[in-house]
């Protein structure tokens, strides 16, 4: 793989693209496809306040590859939904940051619904100053696994870089460790300095970073086996976080949700059907999801699903045709599948279908 380039700047953000630029890419757009407008990458700051005011949450779907995000902007595209493209360091070195900042520029000049781009699980600040200086208009730093005092300096560090930038900074609280950790276990779900997020903790948090939205830890984890037993988040706990940032002035406060795949069960099914082995695999219910959108989760963090439709669509070419080897012929079946699991979310679990043009 060739040396990552490090210094680039997405050529459409829209801060920095020149309206002769725009121009130019909007003349080439509509070459290619008669009907697109130029559309700049949208700021998660503007996404969220139209969210939380419509009482929809925004997917934040990651990509690493070409197939993924195709199949997740042409969902988007035509549900008319708002999206996130993230981003996580093992995506950057799987892809090349290059290639992704490439096809991502591709996606927003073939559409135009809004679509920001953020990096996902940001771990140390100059990782995020990276995606800044590239163009990124949201990061997160995540420095959850260190204590209260050096996560807050870590993350504001990162806060007071970005927003020179215009770009918005997602941060964690709380660890995300699973339901397990509901009751009773050492550290667990009522210790302030334990696995969930605290309310009050959460304030502070807000208060001393200046981050702009923030992740919870209320049972949720990731992965395909999230539950050991019974399927549950939480849900009071983030009522209470929310509560308290709204009581302490900080009004509609944008939370975001990781670990937020549902690992449908007929995924599961065709996995398992087709050769795989996932017994056991469980997420969070949709009806958690539906909870926590109306609570005010505006960003729900989805990887998981994403990977198991593919996968699904992958399986099932080659169990059923083991001769097949063009690429495209099971690239593209899974690719489908993956767009059909979008379109789903977006219509029926966050609601944001029909609110790219709010
Ligand atoms: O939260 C983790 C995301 O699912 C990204 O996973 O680090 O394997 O790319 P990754
Ligand atoms: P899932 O593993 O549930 O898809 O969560 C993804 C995530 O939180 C990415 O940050
Ligand atoms: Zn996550």
């Amino acid at each position: 793989m060739a040396k990552v380039v490090n210094k680039f700047s997405f050529s459409f953000a829209g801060d920095f693209v020149s309206s002769k630029a725009a121009e130019r890419i909007a003349g080439l757009a509509s070459l290619k496809t008669k009907k697109y407008i130029f559309m700049p990458l949208t700021h998660t700051k503007d996404l969220f306040a139209k969210a939380l005011k419509g009482k929809y949450a925004l997917g934040a779907f990651n990509v690493n590859n070409m197939e993924l995000i195709q199949a997740i902007v042409e969902a988007c595209e035509e549900e008319k939904a708002p999206l996130i493209l993230q981003i996580s360091k093992g995506a950057r070195q799987y892809a090349n940051p290059v290639y992704l900042k490439k096809l991502i520029e591709a996606a927003v000049s073939v559409t135009n619904v809004p679509i920001a781009v953020h990096l996902d699980h940001g771990d140390t600040f100059e990782l995020c100053k990276q995606c800044i200086d590239e163009g990124f208009t949201s990061v997160m730093i995540d420095a959850s696994h260190e204590p209260f005092e050096k996560n807050a300096e870590i993350t504001r560090k990162v806060v007071e870089y970005a927003h020179r930038f215009n770009c918005s900074v997602e941060s964690e609280l709380g660890h995300l460790v699973g339901a397990q950790f509901d009751e009773g276990e050492e550290g667990g779900a009522h210790s302030t300095s334990g696995h969930y997020t605290n309310p009050d903790e959460s304030v502070k948090f807000v208060k001393e970073t200046g981050c702009d939205s923030l992740a919870v830890a209320i049972g949720n984890s990731h992965g395909a086996y999230k539950f050991k037993g019974e399927q549950h988040l939480d849900l009071e706990r983030l009522k209470l976080i929310k509560k308290a940032l709204m009581d302490a002035g900080m009004g509609d406060y944008p939370l975001v949700l990781h670990g937020a795949s549902s690992v449908p069960q007929y995924l599961v099914a065709e996995i398992n059907k087709y050769g795989g082995k996932m017994p056991d695999a469980q997420g969070v219910p949709e009806a958690d999801i539906e909870v926590a959108r109306r609570t005010g989760c505006t960003k729900v963090n989805i990887d998981t699903d994403l990977r198991m439709a593919m996968t699904a669509g992958i399986r099932k070419v080659f169990s059923e045709n083991p001769k097949e080897f063009d690429p495209r012929k099971y690239l593209g079946p899974a690719r489908t599948a993956v767009k059909d699991l979008v379109r789903h979310k977006v219509k029926n679990v966050l609601c944001c279908a029909g609110h790219a043009f709010d």
